[in-house]
């Protein structure tokens, strides 16, 4: 097993130790296979897509998908627990908060300067945990886009409640359900009150305007913090990870590359869906009321290890092509609820992987898996660069500015 591999399969363990396992050996079975007391399993990006695209067949809210952890949480209408009508003209008014120039808009006002520290930190021979750089960054921009003066406390508790889940757990306990409610409803407050004032320069003003309630307005802040940072969390530090164990520097970090890493880590290790009515998913009879776990990991890793397809000079350049058509993208999801904030998500990586870019050799000095989390990640990885084969370790020559960061 090659090292980016073994780290991988670490981070996977240390999240999940009896689900990846499990899991695994579903997929070795073959391509839909029913586990007792976990559903059925799908490994093949043919069959996921089948899934996720038939919405009469499969849904998010019946027995067995996710809407029971989310909505005594968020409330009953939060994107994520809706379907049909209603979450399509929920998520075209949510639309315009993901446009690509107004998420590049934000992240370069907001990362600007976390980002240039990071590189001032680094050129002077200190060593960066980047998961706090990913964290606080991903944190402080959705604070802004959904127009939260600060998410502090509060927001680490409702995260921790929600990490604390397990894969396929589709129900918080009483006390954890409070917990995260009381916690995210102490931040949406601030929402609500900039809601009532309808100052359509605030976002929650902007998502009156646009004609959410108070009550979506209070959930749509929810889900969005809790959507946009967990993920990039997880995947940025991985991708820094994968880049150094797979003998390459951040320099070698294009958009290409970027795809492929997505690809191996599909940070949402599984999607959950509810049959809807008695059906076959690749010769598998499904009943109806019975959960259909799509297993993204195992659907993206069956296309091979990492192996980022190499163009000269295409480091910012157009799409390298969507690779095999049932794969395409999975690691966003496919169908209705495909994710929200990909224009986002990429802005970030791409952000920071740009900031990286002034160091070509980068060392991972220190790593710890996190335990025991919804969203496999690292819970520490720390950096420091080299120079000419060492590490710096005294105040380095002023660096040209790194590319812009988004
Ligand atoms: C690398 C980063 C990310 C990955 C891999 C990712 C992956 C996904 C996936 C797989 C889904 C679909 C889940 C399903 O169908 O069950 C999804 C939905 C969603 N994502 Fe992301 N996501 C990422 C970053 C973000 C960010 C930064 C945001 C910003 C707020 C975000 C917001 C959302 C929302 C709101 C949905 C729900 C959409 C709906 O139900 O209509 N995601 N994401």
């Amino acid at each position: 097993m090659e090292e980016w591999e073994r780290w991988e399969r670490r981070v996977q363990t240390a999240a999940h130790p009896f689900a990846y396992r499990l899991l695994s050996a579903a997929a070795a079975r073959g391509p839909a296979v029913r586990v007792p007391r976990v559903g059925v399993v799908v490994s093949d990006a043919r069959l996921a897509r089948e899934v996720l695209l038939d919405t009469e067949g499969y849904t998010k809210t019946g027995p067995g998908a996710a809407a029971g952890l989310w909505t005594p949480v968020l409330g009953q209408r939060v994107l994520i627990n809706m379907e049909g009508a209603e979450h399509a003209a929920l998520r075209r008014r949510l639309a315009g908060l993901f446009t690509p120039g107004h998420v590049a808009a934000v992240c370069e006002r907001v990362l600007r300067a976390p980002l240039d520290d990071l590189v001032r930190r680094l050129a002077a021979g200190g060593e960066v945990d980047l998961v706090r750089v990913v964290r606080d960054g991903a944190t402080d921009v959705i604070r802004e886009l959904v127009g939260l003066p600060d998410a502090g406390a509060d927001f680490a508790e409702a995260s921790a409640v929600l990490s604390s889940v397990r894969l396929w757990r589709t129900s918080l306990t009483g006390r954890q359900a409070a917990r995260a409610r009381a916690a995210l409803a102490r931040l949406s407050d601030a929402a609500v009150t900039a809601y009532r004032a309808g100052d359509e320069s605030t976002v929650p003003g902007r998502l009156r305007a646009l004609g959410l309630d108070e009550g979506e307005a209070r959930g749509a802040v929810g889900v969005l913090l809790l959507t946009g940072t967990e993920t990039l969390v997880s995947f940025v530090p991985r991708l820094v990870a994968l880049v150094h164990d797979s003998g390459r520097g951040p320099d070698r970090i294009t958009d290409a590359l970027i795809e492929e890493a997505l690809r191996v880590t599909s940070p949402t290790p599984v999607m959950l869906r509810s049959a809807a009515r008695p059906g076959r998913l690749g010769g598998v009879r499904v009943a109806a009321g019975e959960r259909v776990v799509i297993a993204t990991l195992l659907c993206t890793r069956a296309y091979g290890p990492f192996a980022p397809r190499v163009r000269p000079g295409a480091d910012r350049g157009p799409d390298p092509g969507p690779g095999p058509a049932d794969l395409r993208r999975l690691w966003f999801g496919a169908g209705p609820h495909f994710c929200l904030g990909m224009p986002l998500a990429m802005a970030e990586i791409r952000a920071v992987a740009g900031a990286l870019r002034a160091f070509p050799e980068l060392r991972v000095v220190d790593r710890r898996p996190a335990r025991g989390v919804l969203v496999p990640a690292y819970a520490r990885l720390s950096l420091r660069a080299v120079q000419a084969g060492r590490l710096i370790t005294r105040p380095a020559p002023p660096l040209r500015r790194p590319r812009r960061p988004v």
